[in-house]
């Protein structure tokens, strides 16, 4: 069980992080060099089909694996407890990436147009970056890095 567990953590983390930094790294300069906001949505709504998925894989193994490692969901915001703050770092990770992502899809998402390429950078970059620190924290728990 836990090999299949961590085995879809990971397909789903190659998915949502990759796609971001394919996103970040090669479409969204394009986009914001040609001013394409279609091009942007293309790419979306191509990837919202396994992204969206992907996350929720992640948030569901996710907790099943922090489950395991610490059985008590009392020590996961407790700040005094090693394994149990990596848990609670994720859960911030998360919650910081859900705030970014109903902001885009709710304000700068339905009406996107030139002038909202930039901010919609200002999502995509943020969200980005937090699903590499996602690995970082989940690579961290087996290497101790910090602890
Ligand atoms: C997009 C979101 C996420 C990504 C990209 C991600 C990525 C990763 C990666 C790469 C690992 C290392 C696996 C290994 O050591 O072989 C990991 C481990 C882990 N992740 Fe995540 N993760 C995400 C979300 C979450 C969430 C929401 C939780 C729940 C709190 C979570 C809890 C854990 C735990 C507990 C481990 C350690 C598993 C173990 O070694 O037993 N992750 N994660």
């Amino acid at each position: 069980m836990y090999g299949i567990l961590i085995l879809l953590h990971i397909l789903g983390a190659t998915i949502w992080t990759g796609g971001h930094l394919i996103l970040a790294f090669t479409i969204l300069p394009r986009v914001l060099r040609e001013r394409s906001p279609a091009e942007l949505m293309r790419f979306e709504s191509a990837y919202e089909r396994i992204g969206l998925p992907a996350l929720v894989i992640q948030i569901i193994t996710g907790l099943m694996l922090a489950y395991r490692l610490v059985p008590d969901p009392a020590r996961w915001i407790d700040p005094g407890d090693v394994a149990g703050r990596l848990v609670g770092v994720k859960l911030l990770l998360l919650a910081t990436t859900a705030a970014f992502a109903l902001d885009a899809r709710l304000r700068v998402i339905p009406n996107l147009n030139e002038g909202k390429l930039v901010s919609m950078a200002w999502h995509i970059i943020p969200v980005t970056f937090i699903g590499v620190l996602f690995v970082v924290v989940g690579v961290s728990f087996r290497t101790g890095w910090f602890y």
